[in-house]
């Protein structure tokens, strides 16, 4: 796969999609969606929110993928957690090897977790489940930090 142009014209589709009439909710799933659809090793691609009222929380959002039994993450648990925390985008190349890990799928091999912000404040992330082994590069980490950008931006 090119990446780079898989990416370019990824960040076009999402910008369409963000821009058009949709809800917000119908907004996050087509961007699981379109990221799920056109990237292979993109296995499972969700959104998870702070939870505003308790504060140190992460709630599911729309997803793609199997359905998960971590449709709640305190902050600090698992890779979601530890991002929630250190507020950077973490990855993890070989699950396996991770000790804060919160199993979703025996499949699954690697992990990208991006934090979303919004004017400055955390307000969720965008997670991503590859079932291949460190099919991550930089070139997806600047990619998927451009796409939540224009989240926070334009749905959130
Ligand atoms: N693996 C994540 C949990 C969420 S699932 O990947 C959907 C973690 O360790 O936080």
């Amino acid at each position: 796969m090119e990446k780079r142009r898989v990416f370019r014209e990824l960040l076009e589709e999402v910008d369409k999609a963000l821009a058009s009439g949709m809800g917000r909710e119908e907004k996050l799933k087509k961007v699981c969606e379109l990221l799920a659809s056109k990237v292979p090793y993109y296995d499972w691609v969700g959104f998870y929110l702070v939870d505003e009222a308790k504060g140190d929380e992460l709630v599911l959002g729309p997803f793609v993928g199997e359905p998960t039994e971590h449709v709640r993450i305190p902050f600090g648990r698992g890779v979601c957690g530890r991002a929630a925390v250190e507020k950077k985008t973490i990855v993890v190349q070989d699950v396996s090897k991770e000790s804060n890990y919160l199993a979703c799928s025996p499949k699954v091999k690697s992990e990208i977790v991006v934090p979303i912000f919004k004017e400055g404040k955390f307000v969720g992330e965008l997670d991503i489940d590859s079932h291949e082994h460190a099919p991550f590069t930089d070139e997806d980490r600047v990619f998927l930090e451009k796409i939540v950008d224009m989240v926070a931006s334009k749905v959130l």
